[in-house]
């Protein structure tokens, strides 16, 4: 499974300044938009296009569209809801489908509460969002209801990744590509990635 670690001068200042302890919920909350739409923007990158004729100022004109698949943008909640708005605003007319995913705090495996896929999934390419890929648990129970569901590409785009969860991962679903803005060093006991974010998703919606 192939991660990529974009080293981008803007997503490696963005994600130091996320870093720091004393952010505001507004500035984690537009940086992790700001990172959805840089990583969205390496994401697709290999994207088909094809020629278009169209009439321009000066007469007919060639110019170039995305061909094949459309996108499903799959925000698992609740963190990915922080980087949605952020892929949107490059990908405007994809369709959201949402995967909710809570841990069975008994059984510490990821249940799902929620699954609204876009009708004709299988068509398209999906790109999953959640900031944290820690243990790997809900992103690789994402990827196994959208493919069960037939959806046969999809990408993942996430801030910080451990590499227990890129493990874990990659022995899951070699086929699937993830953008990261950074692999980080390991999981703490918690299973809090370190040094990462702390908490995402309590920094997105202000709940710490
Ligand atoms: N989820 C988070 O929000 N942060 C982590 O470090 C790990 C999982």
């Amino acid at each position: 499974m192939p991660v990529h670690e974009i080293r981008h001068p803007l997503i490696r200042h963005k994600l130091g300044l996320m870093r720091r302890a004393d952010i505001s919920t507004k500035n984690f909350r537009e940086l992790a938009q700001e990172l959805g739409a840089l990583l969205t923007y390496e994401a697709t990158q290999d994207l088909p296009l094809e020629d278009e004729y169209i009439r321009g100022w000066c007469g007919e004109v060639q110019v170039e569209r995305i061909a094949g698949k459309k996108i499903t943008v799959v925000p698992i909640l609740r963190a990915g809801i922080g980087m949605l708005d952020g892929v949107l605003s490059l990908i405007p007319s994809a369709k959201v489908s949402v995967v909710g995913l809570a841990r069975n705090e008994a059984t510490l495996e990821a249940e799902r509460y929620l699954e609204k896929l876009v009708p004709g999934i299988e068509q398209r390419l999906a790109l999953i969002v959640d900031p944290m890929l820690a243990t790997g648990g809900s992103l690789i129970a994402t990827i196994d209801l959208l493919k069960a569901a037939g959806c046969r590409e999809i990408r993942a785009l996430v801030l910080v990744a451990a590499p227990e969860g890129i493990a874990a991962l990659g022995a899951a679903h070699p086929d699937v590509q993830v953008y990261a803005a950074a692999i980080d060093q390991r999981l703490n006991e918690q299973g809090y990635i370190i040094p990462g974010l702390g908490d995402a998703g309590d920094k997105i919606f202000g709940t710490r």
